[in-house]
C-alpha cells in the first residue's frame, strides 16, 4: 500500500514535508501544492525553495501544475526533471471559480477536447518524464469523468488520483465513494483515492470496499493529526512517543524555516501555517490557537510553543469535534 499526502495549498509546502518526513518518515510520497504560470511565464508562486535538492532529499515527491497549456506543462516537466523530480501531475480538480473560468483546475473536466490535445503535445514532445493527474468527478454533475477518463485511457497516464466530489461541494459534503468505484471499472491506469481519509478507520473502510486500489492520499486528516499515516501502516503511538516526536517535529519545523527565513516575520506566516490543522482538534486547541492569531514576537512564541507542547493539549491530535 502507498500512502501519498495531498497537495494543500499554504499548508503542505516543502518546509512542512521536510518536518514530516524527517520526523515520521511514514509518508510514501508527498505531492506539492499547485504551480501555475505567472505574468512573465515564470512559476507562481516563485520554484524556489519547493524543489531545493536537501530539502526533498530521500523523499518522493511530486511536483503540481495548475495549466490549460500544454507548451507550459511541457516546459514546467522538463524544468522539474532537470531537478531530479520525474513525475509531474496535472491538476483537474481545483474548484476556485476564477480557475475553474479559465479551463484550469476542475474547469478542464468541462474540456475533453482541450485535456486531449494537453496529453497529445504533453506525449508527443517529452520522454522519461511521467504524468499522473489529480481529478475530481465532475464541475456540476457527479458524472461528468465519463468524458474524461476515456480520453487519459488513451494515454499512457501513469496514475490518476480521484478526489470523488464535484468542484460544487468544493471540500465539504459527501465523497461520493459510488462514483469512485464506477471509476475503478472505467479507468485503466492505477488509482489513487482521496478524500475525508482522517482515522485509521475511515482507511481501512475504504481498502476492505476497494481491494484493488492500493494507493491512498490524505490531507487534513494528516494536518489535524501527523500520527494519522503513521496509525494507518499500524504504528501504536504512546502518550510519550507522541509527545518526543511532536516536540521534534515541531522544532525541525521552526529550524528549516527560520534557516530559510530568518525575518521572524517572514517566518511566523509559515509557523501559524504548522498550527492551524493541530489545533482545531479540541476546544482548548482552538483557545489556544487565538492567541496565535494575533503576532508574537519571538521570544513569546517560545513560551507560547512551550506552554501548549508541555501541558498536553496538542497530544490530543486524535481527531474529535473537528467536523
Ligand atoms: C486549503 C486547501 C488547499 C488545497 N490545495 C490543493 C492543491 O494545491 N492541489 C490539489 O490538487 N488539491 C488541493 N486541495 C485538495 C486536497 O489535495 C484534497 O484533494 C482534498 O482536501 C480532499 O482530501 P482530504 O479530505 O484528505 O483533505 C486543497 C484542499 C484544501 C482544503
Amino acid at each position: 500500500m502507498k500512502l501519498s499526502l495531498a497537495p494543500i495549498q499554504s499548508y503542505t509546502h516543502v518546509f512542512y514535508r521536510y518536518a514530516h518526513h524527517h520526523t515520521f518518515g511514514t509518508f510514501d510520497r508527498f505531492f506539492t501544492p499547485f504551480f501555475e504560470e505567472g505574468k512573465n511565464g515564470d512559476l507562481e508562486p516563485k520554484i524556489f525553495p519547493e524543489p531545493n535538492p536537501d530539502l526533498n532529499s530521500g523523499m518522493d515527491v511530486v511536483p503540481q501544475v495548475a495549466t490549460n497549456s500544454g507548451d507550459f506543462l511541457i516546459q514546467t516537466a522538463k524544468t522539474f526533471a532537470g531537478m531530479g523530480l520525474d513525475e509531474i501531475n496535472l491538476n483537474m480538480g481545483c474548484p476556485f471559480p476564477m480557475l475553474v473560468k479559465r479551463k484550469k483546475g476542475a474547469g478542464l473536466l468541462k474540456k475533453p477536447t482541450l485535456v486531449k490535445s494537453i496529453l497529445t503535445s504533453f506525449f508527443n514532445h517529452t520522454s522519461g518524464i511521467k504524468l499522473s493527474v489529480k481529478m475530481r468527478l465532475g464541475v456540476e454533475r457527479p458524472d461528468e469523468w465519463k468524458d474524461i477518463i476515456p480520453i487519459i485511457n488513451d494515454f499512457p497516464v501513469s496514475e490518476v488520483t480521484v478526489h470523488p466530489r464535484t468542484a460544487k461541494q468544493k471540500y465539504k459534503g459527501e465523497v461520493n465513494w459510488a462514483e469512485f468505484e464506477n471509476i475503478t471499472a472505467a479507468c485503466k491506469h492505477p488509482l489513487t483515492g482521496n478524500g475525508n481519509i482522517n482515522t485509521k478507520e475511515d482507511y481501512l473502510e475504504l481498502q476492505k470496499r476497494f481491494s484493488t486500489v492500493s494507493s491512498w492520499m490524505t490531507g487534513r486528516g494528516a494536518l489535524h493529526d501527523p500520527f494519522l499515516p503513521g496509525k494507518i501502516k499500524g504504528i501504536v503511538y504512546t502518550q510519550e512517543q507522541k509527545k518526543l516526536l511532536f516536540t521534534k517535529f515541531h522544532n525541525t519545523y521552526l529550524n528549516i524555516v527560520k534557516q530559510n527565513y530568518p525575518e521572524w516575520n517572514h517566518a511566523f506566516n509559515l509557523i501559524r501555517t504548522f498550527w492551524h490543522y493541530p489545533l482545531q482538534n479540541n476546544r482548548n486547541g482552538q483557545r489556544f490557537y487565538k492567541k496565535l492569531k494575533k503576532y508574537l514576537i519571538e521570544d513569546e512564541y517560545s513560551r507560547w510553543s512551550q506552554e501548549i507542547i508541555s501541558n498536553g493539549t496538542l497530544m490530543n491530535t486524535d481527531i474529535t469535534d473537528n467536523k
